[in-house]
């Protein structure tokens, strides 16, 4: 008698390594008891998807039909028994954005043919691990890092974000299976460049998810990839630094993992003149990701000179986009770094509002280092951007530097900005330009009023 087995497979295509995943017929010969030689039969069904209508998603569950396109962001789950797929709309959602883009085609996935675009999941990753992060900005502030988090606020628990990856949890199952097999290929002396290049690239999508990041740690993997940031194959070290930066973004434990390893001096040699811009960019990506919501890491950047390696770039020519992001850096952990210490002042009863510099590490290391002098000087650009975000280093910076902010007239080159953007607000301007300029006037005039 024969049965038919419905399995659920994880195809690699051919070159890409798109992950397909299809239904697949098994037929089971349970007679003789040949289970171990039964054929998979290969996914040859092919779906025109001119034919078939689009799915409209509703807030009750609904079969997809196979090869039907559904747009993204809908809740996927499978039948494990009988294979059949549906989806229905998130919570909250009503699904008018689905009625008016029915006919752009390339807003669709389909679930049979490519499942979820690579890209489409890392996005979707990427925005659960960018809630994560606002929702707890003080993890991990204190040494001790499992006490409860000040303000009540709570973590969500894996079981909570496993929830909201409905469906898309299905394609991760198998994913130990192939960050070995890339791990492995990393550890083979023989492998070529392309073969590591692509290794390290399918890495750095798989390890987006927190799970991931942690398993490549513990077979190993970590310590390979960090070894690859000190390669001397250009190629090599800016993926090495893509994918570490993509594993330690809020994951305790691969940061933990990675400074123990000796990243943090790497990554910060890798930020020098001597590297192509494309390695510096990438080795400041897994700086921010190693250092934000972790202390240990925070304090060992400023034991390692990291200050001094930034404010040489702010000295050299044509380094913008890292300057802005190691400005954005620094504004992100002095602002967790403040935040910390207030809520703590305040849980024993104490004073908040004097000077409560010495008691922050970083900005401590900051004023010794004379950036209170340092960052009004870098107002002198004309990207807005780089204003922008310094206008916000400024804004945090001013509870150790009011003094120096003062005395370097800061007050003066605020004036003239403010003056700048205030006539830029109410111009001819297009009305998104102009309203930037008045949140930029804004921000400097809530500065001012903290100097006075
Ligand atoms: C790499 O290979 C060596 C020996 O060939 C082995 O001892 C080591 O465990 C491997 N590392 C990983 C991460 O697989
Ligand atoms: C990086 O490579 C250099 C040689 O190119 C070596 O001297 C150094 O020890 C390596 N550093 C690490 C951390 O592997
Ligand atoms: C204001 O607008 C002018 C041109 O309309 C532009 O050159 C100038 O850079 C703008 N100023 C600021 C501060 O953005
Ligand atoms: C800065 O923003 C203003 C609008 O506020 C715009 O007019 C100007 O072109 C921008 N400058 C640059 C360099 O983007």
């Amino acid at each position: 008698m024969l049965n038919y087995l419905i399995i659920l497979a994880l195809l690699l295509t051919s070159t890409l390594g798109e992950q397909q995943q299809g239904l697949v017929l098994v037929k089971s010969d349970d007679e003789n008891g040949n289970n171990d030689e039964v054929e998979i039969a290969p996914n040859t069904e092919q779906f025109d998807e001119e034919d078939l209508e689009v799915f409209q998603p509703s807030s009750e569950w609904q079969s997809i039909k196979p090869g039907q396109g559904i747009p993204p962001g809908l809740h996927v789950r499978m039948n494990l028994q009988t294979g059949e797929k549906e989806a229905k709309l998130m919570e909250g959602d009503d699904g008018t954005k689905y009625k008016t883009n029915k006919d752009s085609k390339q807003k669709f996935i389909t679930i049979d043919k490519n499942v979820i675009s690579k890209q489409r999941l890392k996005e979707a990753l990427k925005d659960f691990r960018d809630k994560f992060h606002d929702e707890n900005p003080d993890e991990e502030f204190s040494d001790q890092s499992h006490g409860p988090l000040p303000g009540g606020k709570t973590f969500r628990s894996i079981d909570e974000i496993r929830k909201e990856l409905e469906g898309v949890d299905l394609f991760l199952k198998k994913d130990i299976e192939e960050i070995s097999k890339h791990v492995q290929i990393l550890n083979i002396s023989s492998s070529s460049l392309v073969e590591k290049e692509h290794a390290l690239d399918e890495l750095e999508y798989y390890v987006h998810q927190i799970d991931n990041a942690r398993d490549l740690d513990s077979i190993g993997g970590l310590s390979l990839v960090i070894k690859f940031m000190n390669s001397s194959e250009e190629s090599l070290r800016k993926r090495a630094c893509y994918v570490l930066g993509s594993a330690a973004q809020s994951n305790l434990v691969v940061q933990q993992s990675a400074l123990n390893q000796g990243a943090l001096p790497l990554l910060l040699r890798l930020l020098s003149k001597r590297e192509p811009m494309v390695v510096r960019k990438k080795a400041m990506y897994a700086l921010s990701s190693l250092l934000r919501l972790f202390l240990m890491g925070q304090k060992e950047f400023l034991k390692l000179n990291g200050l001094e390696m930034f404010v040489k770039l702010f000295d050299e020519a044509g380094t913008e986009p890292l300057v802005i992001k190691a400005i954005t850096l620094m504004t992100d952990i002095l602002t967790e770094q403040i935040e910390h210490v207030t809520s703590l002042l305040r849980k024993r009863g104490q004073d908040v509002s004097g000077d409560i510099s010495g008691r922050v590490p970083l900005l401590k290391s900051m004023v010794e280092k004379g950036w209170c002098q340092l960052i009004p000087s870098l107002l002198r650009t004309t990207e807005n951007d780089t204003r922008e975000k310094v206008l916000q280093a400024l804004h945090v910076m001013v509870t150790g530097c009011k003094s120096e902010f003062q005395k370097a007239h800061v007050q003066n080159s605020l004036k003239k900005l403010k003056l700048e953007w205030l006539k830029n607000a109410s111009g001819p301007e297009s009305s998104e330009s102009s309203e930037y300029a008045g949140i930029l006037a804004q921000l400097v005039t809530d500065l001012m009023s903290k100097l006075t």
